[in-house]
């Protein structure tokens, strides 16, 4: 474990992902370094699978600090996403009133609406915590599917890290979490929002990263093997796809090729494989045959250098 104080240098941290097996460039490992060091939340954008929500919980396996998630999707109200009265347990604790026949009505409220009562949602638990139990890891997930709204109240959220309640009061975090947003650019996020946060866009790794990468997470793969992939995978990726294959799609199919015992790529097990790598009917048609055979061709010539 390191805390936030004992990471001294961008090497000592792109180190200490490295050792949960996430590999991170210099770039995106000084984005995090300073988001951790000037207590910023730090905004992820690219494309999908390229390792974007795997960096909250790296990061709070590196830290151990408990990882709090908020996945967004449309629809996504304070309700869910803040905090929830327990109504059951009101409806409850009236009727236990009632039954003992002391009900003052001003104490009353003041006892069903106190915190006992309150359901803490992720923003909540995130925010009110005691020191001792550390400050977590807050990953709000894939914002571009949550409504403007929601976009806004988090604005306040992420500016002071306080909470107000009318009934109970304003809920400040003793520290700020680390915060960690993502988002897919399904459509833009606000620029009052991203003016909170450290901005960093992970583009598709390079031939190397993403030979690492495979090397960190399937380590029984064959090296020729991983090279003839990630090599494949790379010039795939200048393709005319609808859906691009991302890191993520590369693992799977490395792991699909080890449980098939493969050494390295052939056309005939491209062929079985290719919806392993790419999810949708038309960039399988696309690719299938002659342009599979040239990719290959170029990747056994790259993967091998
Ligand atoms: N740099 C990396 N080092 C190690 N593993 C990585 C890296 N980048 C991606 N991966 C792996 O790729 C997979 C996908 O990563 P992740 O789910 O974080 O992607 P994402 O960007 O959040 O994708 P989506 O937009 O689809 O949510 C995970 O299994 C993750 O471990
Ligand atoms: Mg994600």
């Amino acid at each position: 474990m390191i805390s936030i104080e004992q990471i001294e240098s961008i090497d000592q941290l792109q180190e200490a992902l490295r050792s949960q097996r996430y590999i991170g460039d210099r770039s995106l490992t000084t984005a995090i370094y300073l988001s951790l060091k000037l207590r910023k939340p730090l905004f992820l954008e690219g494309e999908a699978g390229v390792g974007k929500t795997e960096i909250a919980k790296v990061l709070s396996a590196v830290l151990e600090r408990p990882l709090i998630r908020l996945q967004c999707y449309e629809g996504l109200d304070v309700n869910t996403a803040v905090y929830e009265w327990n109504y059951t347990r009101q409806m409850l604790q009236i009727r236990l009133m009632e039954a003992s026949g002391t009900v003052n009505q001003e104490e009353a409220i003041e006892n069903i609406f106190g915190p006992d009562f309150l359901l803490k949602r992720p923003l909540l638990q995130a925010i009110d915590r005691s020191t001792e139990d550390g400050q977590p890891v807050l990953l709000i997930d894939e914002l571009d599917r949550a409504d403007e709204e929601f976009e806004a109240f988090l604005l306040e959220v992420l500016s002071d890290f306080q909470i107000t309640i009318p009934e109970i009061g304003t809920i400040r975090a003793s520290e700020p979490p680390v915060v960690v947003l993502t988002s897919n650019r399904t459509r833009e996020v606000h620029d009052a929002l991203k003016r909170r946060c450290l901005y960093h866009w992970i583009d598709f790794p390079a031939f190397e990263k993403e030979y690492n990468i495979v090397l960190a997470k399937v380590p029984d793969a064959p090296h020729r093997l991983a090279q003839e992939v990630v090599a494949f995978v790379q010039e795939l990726r200048s393709e005319d796809l609808y859906k691009l294959p991302g890191v993520a799609e590369t693992l799977d199919w490395v792991s699909a090729l080890v449980a098939l015992d493969r050494e390295d790529l052939s056309d005939e097990v491209i062929n079985d494989t290719i919806g392993v790598l790419l999810k949708y009917q038309d960039d399988i048609q696309h690719v299938a045959g002659p342009v599979a055979q040239r990719i290959l061709a170029n990747a056994k010539m790259n993967g091998s250098k």
